[in-house]
């Protein structure tokens, strides 16, 4: 039985899950999802921007048949893409909103979600993708498209209202946000009915981020970590490597415990942080496994060395722009040269 954290309401979230973002080859996913149940996860992080949501609904359709497990034991998370903000920004009002959480719980397979995250603080206009045909699609992740259309309007007030009304209908049990600093969380709060559930940020030794992660524990906002091995995203990779399991200081505290760098990270962000989960991704069997096998302690003096690793260093910065730029929208401060 894993641990939980819970919500203000009254909900559970398991305090590790199953991150699925670049899990795209077909039928990777499908299966990770599969082992990861078997083997005892419960928290599957999904996202509509993700592309592979068919896929993990297929899964969930065979372990459901199977008997693996009850849909009311799972905690599915997803996540409203940038393309299909509700409000003023469109002339169709909510539409685009409703119609996105409709086409993420047909995908699934669901008729209702655990927690649904509006993606990012900003918005992307749909975009021709070819002129000259007129073909206008939603963008996605990774779809190759040239640099989005920036919508800087805070259209993320609107979508929350459409949000709400998700909890009232039944189709989410609670709602959220992804990649939002305390400013943006506090305009939420300043205008809502239903406060945010929970903030997914990245989270892991080279980004404490501690005055977001206070604000949030203050706020009763249960903070979901995403990367805490780092990422293949990488923006810099020469400077911080593509992930942290090669860190010196990681390495000497896993070789010490006879663990693997990616358990001591893992280990790492629930041991020191009561108010955080973490959704660490593989597709690999063994890994799945060795990501969730964290009967172990980190000594207090070797927790504050890996706290000491923080350099504010994001692996995610691909949709943030320096500050100082007030046509573009950021979700936190960039350091120089990053
Ligand atoms: P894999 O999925 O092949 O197991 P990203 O979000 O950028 O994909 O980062 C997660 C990366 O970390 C993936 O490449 C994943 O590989 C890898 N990974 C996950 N768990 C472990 C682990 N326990 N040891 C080493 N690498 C891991």
């Amino acid at each position: 039985e894993q641990s939980t954290l819970a919500l203000k309401n009254g909900h559970h979230l398991p305090r590790i899950g199953l991150g699925t973002f670049q899990a795209t080859q077909q039928g990777l996913v499908g299966s990770a999802v599969k082992y990861a149940v078997k083997a005892g996860y419960r928290l599957i992080d999904c996202a509509s921007g993700y592309g592979n949501q068919k896929e993990i609904g297929a899964a969930l359709k065979e372990l459901f048949e199977e008997g693996a497990v009850k849909r009311e034991d799972l905690f599915i998370v997803s996540k409203l893409f940038q393309t299909h903000h509700a409000g003023t920004q469109h002339e169709d009002g909510d539409r685009r909103c409703v119609e996105s959480l409709d086409e993420t719980l047909e995908d699934l397979g669901l008729d209702y979600l655990d927690l649904y995250l509006i993606h990012w603080p900003f918005g992307f206009q749909e975009k021709k993708l070819d002129d000259s045909e007129g073909i206008k699609q939603p963008l996605r992740l990774g779809d190759g498209s040239p640099n989005p259309i920036w919508n800087i309007k805070m259209e993320y007030l609107d979508t929350w209202r459409c949000f709400e009304k998700f909890v009232a209908n039944g189709k989410c049990k609670s709602i959220g946000v992804s990649n939002f600093t305390e400013e943006q969380l506090q305009q939420i709060i300043d205008m809502c009915t239903i406060p945010p559930a929970v903030n997914q940020i990245e989270v892991h030794p080279y980004l404490l981020q501690q005055n977001l992660h206070s604000y949030c524990a203050e706020k009763n906002i249960r903070v979901m970590g995403y990367s805490p091995l780092g990422s293949t995203s990488s923006n810099h990779p020469q400077k911080y490597g593509v992930n942290l399991l090669s860190n010196p200081v990681i390495k000497v505290i896993a070789e010490k415990l006879g663990k693997t760098a990616a358990q001591i990270l893992i280990k790492w962000t629930t041991q020191n942080n009561s108010n955080l989960i973490t959704i660490p991704k593989s597709t690999t069997p063994s890994r799945i496994v060795e990501n969730v096998s964290l009967d172990f302690e980190i000594e207090n003096e070797d927790v504050k060395k890996i706290n000491e690793l923080d350099c504010g260093h994001r692996y995610f910065i691909s949709y943030l722009k320096k500050p100082g730029n007030d046509n573009i929208w950021h979700s936190g401060v960039i350091e120089e040269g990053n």
